[in-house]
């Protein structure tokens, strides 16, 4: 089965990433994750990727004296290794406008709001002060502004009424486990699909 080379983007923890490597275990899935970069040497994510036998790699944004040298070596490894999407997983970075053309359409990012609501930060705090009911996460395509890309899958839960900024971002982080995987499933099939009919 022909799959689709990809790419986690973490600077964290990197549960998102580990639910996106596990669902990649899976022969029938559509995509292979080729490397996890961090631009945090120490996030937490590199090291359940390793445990995977997942190949990884850090690229400390410090290190760089501008943002266009770190997304121009970013690039590079990305074409080096042949990566068709990126998933960008808890990767605290804003992507300039240069890196998001050169992906466009390859770059997928989680938000967790249900988007256009509250991008930025914050966002179970926000959701919760405005008196919400249902708060979620989106599945998007980056583009050059700010969380603002096409939304390829959301997840909704209910806002209880003794939820704090905190419980509310642990029940959601379940939904966004199962989110991420179905969205990139559903990118790469499309992928793959189009590639076959070219
Ligand atoms: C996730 O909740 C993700 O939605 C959020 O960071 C967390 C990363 O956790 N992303 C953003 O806020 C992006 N603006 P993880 O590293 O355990 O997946």
């Amino acid at each position: 089965m022909h799959k689709i080379k990809t790419a986690v983007l973490i600077s964290g923890r990197g549960s998102n990433m580990l639910a996106i490597l596990k669902a990649a275990q899976d022969n029938e899935y559509p995509a292979v994750v080729e490397v996890v970069i961090s631009n945090r040497p120490l996030a937490k994510g590199l090291e359940k990727a390793e445990d995977l036998g997942i190949k990884t790699l850090i690229l400390d944004h410090k290190a760089y004296k501008s943002k266009s040298e770190f997304e121009k070596d970013l690039d590079e490894i990305l074409k080096n290794l042949r990566i068709q999407l990126i998933c960008c997983a808890g990767f605290m970075r804003i992507l300039s406008p240069w890196f998001v053309n050169r992906w466009k359409g390859k770059l997928l990012n989680i938000h967790p709001s249900l988007l256009p609501k509250y991008k930025g930060l914050n966002t179970h705090k926000r959701a919760i002060n405005s008196g919400d009911i249902i708060h979620g996460c989106s599945v998007h395509f980056i583009n050059s502004e700010l969380d603002s890309g096409k939304v390829i899958l959301q997840k909704r839960i209910k806002i209880l009424e003794d939820d704090t900024p905190q419980t509310l971002s642990e029940r959601l982080l379940v939904k966004e486990l199962e989110a991420y995987p179905q969205a990139l499933k559903i990118v790469a099939d499309e992928l793959i699909s189009s590639k076959k009919t070219i």
